[in-house]
């Protein structure tokens, strides 16, 4: 049997490959610019909220205030969850991270939804904002439940932010704490065939559900190289503890070759336009809760990476500081990466509808490079 050998090149990490269209994000690496339907991030995160993002994301375009207030109340009749699930999360183990929690429990949501199968736009936009207004209590009944504390249950006359707040702490948030949590919420609402959104768009590509899809994505999101970096940075501001040791601990890595979490990036090689607004941002969130020294120890790893590793296109990503900001407003630390989550939803649920609108199974190949015309050994002659 005659065997092609010429071995095709292999695009590792699918780094130069563009596996699709979108609408929603338009990134450009090497200037630094984030747009959501063309309209840049700053501008997004000083002016608008969440939920409007997630209308121009769905969309295409910024609604006018009635159809903001109808989305809202969509969403809203949408926080609470079966009474079978409020009893599922006291059976989930208390010592489960909250990843792992939230995965299983949004693929468990699946199955009260007698719409999970059907694969029309209609229902996949319901669907859609199901689990946008779900994921949020399934992250907040989970952590009551793991520290042995009574269900808040949702509040539908708060927005996404203040009801999840408030359903985790048991009382509202302050306005300057909400308004912090929804523009980190806008920041990371979306962003281009990022690893979690392109494993959704393969799952929903096979034609299988949205609830399949958004499992997906969620366990894609979980690692450290990708959505579990805000959670490291964390561990990593810890570890370091003191302003003082600052300059050794991260000289050390870098010595080692180790990685900085909450830098770099795959395609920004310019400073990540997210980290832009939200350093600025929180600094004084920092400072209003007694987390300045957070704050000041990661300006101080930034100076020590500008002059290491900047000229290599290597720059804060948008989870250095939403460590800091998550910190500051007293999350526990394996509380940030479902932050990314419940943001994430809009950009993964957007992008499943937007790959349906054209679907194309998503199959590449590979490159076999093992043996070949092998002879089958017989057990008693290996
Ligand atoms: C997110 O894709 C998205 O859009 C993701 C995201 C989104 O919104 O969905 O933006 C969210 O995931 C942000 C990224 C969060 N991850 C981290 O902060 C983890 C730390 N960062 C790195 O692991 C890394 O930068 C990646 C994974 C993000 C990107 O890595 P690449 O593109 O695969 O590049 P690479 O690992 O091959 O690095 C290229 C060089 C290497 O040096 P050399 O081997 O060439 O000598 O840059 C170095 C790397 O060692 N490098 C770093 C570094 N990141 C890359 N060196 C020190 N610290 C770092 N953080």
């Amino acid at each position: 049997m005659s065997t092609n050998t010429a071995t095709p090149e292999v695009d590792k990490g699918l780094a130069t490959t563009y596996a699709a269209e979108t609408e929603m994000s338009f990134i450009d690496g090497s200037k630094g610019i984030l747009e959501y339907v063309g309209i840049e991030i700053d501008a997004l995160a000083r002016n608008s909220s969440f939920e409007e993002v997630v209308s121009l994301l769905w969309n295409r375009r910024l609604p006018t205030q009635s159809e903001l207030d109808a989305f809202n109340k969509k969403i809203r009749a949408e926080y609470d969850l079966p009474d079978a699930m409020w009893a599922m999360i006291k059976q989930v183990p208390s010592s489960a991270t909250p990843m792992h929690a939230l995965r299983t429990l949004v693929s468990a949501l699946a199955m009260f939804d007698e719409e999970a199968d059907d694969p029309s736009e209609g229902a996949n936009e319901r669907k859609s904002i199901r689990l946008l207004a779900k994921a949020p209590t399934l992250i907040a009944a989970f952590d009551r439940h793991r520290k042995g504390q009574d269900f808040v249950k949702p509040d539908a006359s708060m927005n996404i932010a203040s009801n999840f707040l408030t359903m985790l702490n048991g009382e509202k948030p302050t306005d300057t704490m909400q308004k912090a949590l929804d523009v980190c919420l806008i920041l990371h609402a979306d962003h281009g065939l990022n690893a979690s959104t392109f494993a959704g768009r393969v799952t929903i590509s096979t034609l299988s559900d949205m609830y399949s899809a958004i499992t997906t994505a969620i366990g894609t999101l979980k690692g450290p190289l990708h959505g579990g970096a805000n959670e490291a940075v964390m561990v990593m501001l810890n570890e370091i503890g003191e302003m003082d040791r600052v300059d050794q601990y991260i000289k050390g890595k870098l010595d080692r070759k180790e990685k900085i979490m909450g830098f770099g990036h795959r395609v920004y090689k310019a400073y990540d336009p997210r980290a832009t607004y939200l350093k600025t941002f929180t600094k004084q969130l920092a400072a209003d809760t007694g987390n300045q020294k957070l704050y000041e120890m990661s300006t101080r790893i930034e100076q020590i990476m500008d002059e290491a590793v900047a000229a290599r296109g290597i720059y804060p990503n948008v989870d250095f500081y939403s460590a800091t900001t998550y910190a500051s407003l007293g999350l526990d630390i394996d509380l940030f990466t479902p932050m990314f989550a419940m943001s994430r939803i809009a950009g993964w649920a957007g992008h499943c509808i937007e790959h349906l609108s054209d679907n194309r199974l998503i199959r590449p190949r590979a490159a076999y490079v093992g043996p070949h015309e092998k002879p089958y050994v017989p057990m008693n002659e290996r």
